[in-house]
């Protein structure tokens, strides 16, 4: 047994050892089985869904039939932290990614397991771990499923047996870029971005892959790179000289940012590929770029020619950006009647708060309007296609400004649905605000290596604290730019969307519910509780004639959902879970939360647990939760064992017992670092348990954590 193993045994979760796995596989499907033919109308064969539109036409299970909707099997997963990306079904057969892209095949009827393949990434991604878990989708293609990893591999994977086709790396060792976003298939091309833009120096680009040999195939850099060194012999090349005028300074040491880390579409009829670009790296305009400029490709919608990856057109959402206000949300396909006559338009809700209706020929701006609350722009000029920033939103003069939306996005990585029969879009929607200052080094400021957040923004004064962001399900019309309905829900964030032909939208939510939405007026008619966070995109589509629908419940946001009691790395269970029209499935009762542990004996020093609290925002509150309240994404380790004994927490957090399992190592990290984080960590625990935690299975706990250490 490796440590991980042991610690897997320890806190009583059970996974499907190896050798079952390929004994499944071997019995699994024949390996001369032709690669399937995707059915538009029968699978879900690609991250955005039929025509880039996260809709599928099937409408067995309709606003009449969804009554009748019942679980028709789950599986409990536990690769890991993260169980939240968006499976795909084409021919019966279910693909999805847990923990760090570990790929699954399982029958969808039956929910059998086929094969499984694990790229043990972790083992490979050093500090590129640090910010981000796992996958959020993966691509289908000729009879390959194609994922990426954290450590920058991009693989194709037989999908009729589990074996590794090729695999290729996209992304330089070392340094923050990482993959957490889908491939996205282009004709013959499958194409992949990155992200990391938050978190070090990195430059964007996509790159395109030839799907049947993993050969590259282009690379277009989103930002332009040091002008001394010259072209990278990239199709960016020629754009890129007219990109660097809009730029300032020596925007290249800092890397620039722009990373395409979610969104792309594919227009096969025009063959175009749209990718939606990041944030600056880092976000503060005024170190990146320090005489202004537009910085093109940030935050972008970039067409490309997806045969040679050439460069058509772009429409910037956030010209000169430095809120972290992303447009590298969903990038959907419609046709829409606008001014009485029919146009192809890409809709687009990204994270500044505005909804955009753009051309999809030729990148012009038709209209955008707010969505939710924002103040940093007034308006956008239907003429230019630019914003009409607030005099405060780029807090000068070293004030501090609030502002909506914050870096959260109005609407982020959770997907938004359009139905070409209601024509309507609809979209998880978020009102949330953040304090905005310069940080206070902004004439040399520099990286923290390793540390999760570089943003080049400073602390908010303590005197300005904003209210609790808040979610909505939205239904907007796209021609009339306006909402037509609005569901607030439960939490600061909510899950993907996707709408069928039966009228009706399913979604996740933080509480849980999985719901069958009336896509004309947002009346609830039929829901599930699968007992963890439902974030990921639902989806649909037929077996042997019959409607299915499949969702991932594992929450996977930073910090708590607002369910109560909170969702519990250790003992929720992360599952896939398939419904169909009059099955009876039911899940068991959750098991309890996991009580506060605590050791009477330690003695936490203030001023100890003071430097560890910062630590803790830091480098661990992106995974354990702020202020150490854990959402269930990664334990709450004020109920943990490790911290229990400065052993224990050395074993995990130094010398990384848990790296395969999705833990980070922080090797750096001196003797007295890790005692300010396990000081911080204990009182807290202390300061929840006086709040009302229990201490029925302390015991268990404090021995749990002396065997793990003897183990070690
Ligand atoms: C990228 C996400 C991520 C980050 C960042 C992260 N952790 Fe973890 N951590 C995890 C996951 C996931 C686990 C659970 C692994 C498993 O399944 O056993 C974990 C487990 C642990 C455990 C073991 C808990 C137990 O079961 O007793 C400790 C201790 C820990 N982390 C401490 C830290 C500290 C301290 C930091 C910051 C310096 C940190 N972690 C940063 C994801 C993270």
């Amino acid at each position: 047994m490796n440590r991980a193993e042991k610690r897997q045994t320890l806190i009583g979760s059970a996974t499907l050892g190896a050798a079952a796995l390929i004994a499944a596989a071997m019995a699994g499907l024949p390996r001369e089985t032709p690669p399937a033919p995707v059915a538009p109308g029968r699978d879900w064969a690609a991250f955005g869904g039929v025509g880039e539109q996260h809709y599928s036409p099937l409408a067995q299970i309709d606003r009449a039939t969804v009554g009748r909707l019942g679980l028709l099997w789950s599986l409990d997963l536990d690769d890991g932290p993260n169980a939240a990306s968006a499976p795909l079904a084409v021919n019966g057969i279910l693909y999805f990614a847990t923990g760090y892209s570990v790929i699954h095949a399982v029958d969808a009827r039956t929910g059998k397991q086929l094969w499984r393949y694990d790229p043990q990434a972790p083992e490979r991604a050093g500090q590129k771990m640090r910010a981000a878990w796992g996958i959020r989708g993966i691509a289908y293609a000729h009879g390959r499923i194609i994922t990426g990893t954290i450590d920058g591999r991009l693989i194709a994977i037989d999908a009729a047996t589990g074996e590794p086709a090729w695999s290729v790396q996209t992304l330089p060792k070392g340094d923050a870029s990482y993959i957490t976003g889908p491939p996205w298939v282009a004709g013959d091309k499958v194409l992949i971005g990155f992200g990391g833009g938050d978190f070090g120096p990195v430059r964007g680009y996509v790159t395109a892959y030839d799907l049947a040999t993993g050969r590259k195939a282009w690379r277009f850099y989103t930002v332009p790179g040091d002008p001394a060194k010259g072209p990278d012999g990239e199709v960016s090349d020629p754009i890129m000289a007219k990109a660097a005028k809009t730029w300032t300074g020596q925007w290249w040491r800092y890397g620039g940012g722009g990373t395409v880390w979610h969104a792309m579409a594919y227009d096969p009829a025009r063959r175009l590929v749209f990718i939606g670009t990041g944030n600056g790296t880092p976000w503060n305009r005024k170190i990146r770029s320090p005489q202004g400029g537009d910085n093109w490709f940030l935050c972008s919608i970039i067409a490309l020619d997806s045969e040679t990856g050439e460069y058509r057109w772009h429409y910037q959402v956030n010209p000169g950006e430095t809120w972290d206000y992303n447009a590298a949300m969903d990038i959907e396909l419609a046709t829409l009647d606008i001014g009485g006559r029919p146009r192809d338009v890409i809709l687009h809700a990204p994270k500044n708060g505005f909804f955009y209706v753009i051309d999809r020929e030729t990148g012009k701006l038709i209209s955008a309007e707010k969505f939710v609350p924002a103040n940093w722009a007034t308006r956008i000029d239907r003429a230019t296609g630019r914003p009409v920033e607030t005099r405060w939103a780029r807090f000068p003069n070293g004030r501090a400004v609030a502002l909506y939306p914050s870096p959260v996005g109005a609407h982020s990585a959770e997907a938004m649905a359009y139905s070409p029969r209601t024509r309507l879009v609809y979209t998880p929607a978020y009102e949330q605000g953040r304090v905005y200052v310069d940080a206070p080094d902004l004439a040399d400021w520099r990286f923290t290596p390793g540390q999760v957040i570089n943003n080049g923004i400073g602390t908010a004064p303590p005197d300005m604290v904003l209210p609790p962001g808040r979610s909505a399900l939205l239904a907007w019309d796209p021609v009339a730019q306006r909402a037509r309905w609005r569901l607030p829900q439960t939490g600061q964030r909510t899950g993907a969307v996707t709408a069928t032909g039966g009228d009706l939208l399913f979604q996740g939510q933080a509480t849980g519910m999985l719901t069958a939405f009336d896509a004309k007026d947002g009346r609830a008619l039929w829901r599930f509780d699968t007992q963890n966070g439902a974030q990921a995109q639902p989806i649909t589509y037929l077996v042997g004639g019959r409607q299915y629908v499949t969702v991932m419940a594992s929450w996977r946001a930073i910090g708590p959902s607002g369910r109560t009691p909170e969702y519990d790395y250790y003992t929720t269970k992360r599952r896939i879970l398939t419904f169909a029209l009059d099955a009876k499935g039911r899940l068991p009762a959750p098991a309890p939360v996991t009580p506060f542990a605590d050791d009477p004996s330690f003695r936490v020093d203030a001023s100890l647990a003071e430097a560890g609290k910062g630590l803790f925002a830091a480098h661990c509150a992106i995974c354990h939760g702020p202020a150490a309240n854990s959402g269930g994404a990664a334990p709450d380790l004020r109920r943990a064992a490790a911290p229990l004994a400065a052993e224990s927490f050395a074993a995990v957090v130094r010398d990384g017992a848990l790296v395969p399992r999705g833990m980070p190592r922080f090797a750096e990290f001196d003797d007295r670092t890790r005692e300010a984080l396990r000081h911080y960590i204990r009182q807290q625990a202390r300061v929840a348990r006086a709040a009302g935690g229990s201490s029925a299975t302390l015991t268990r706990i404090a021995q749990d954590a002396r065997r793990l250490h003897a183990d070690q």
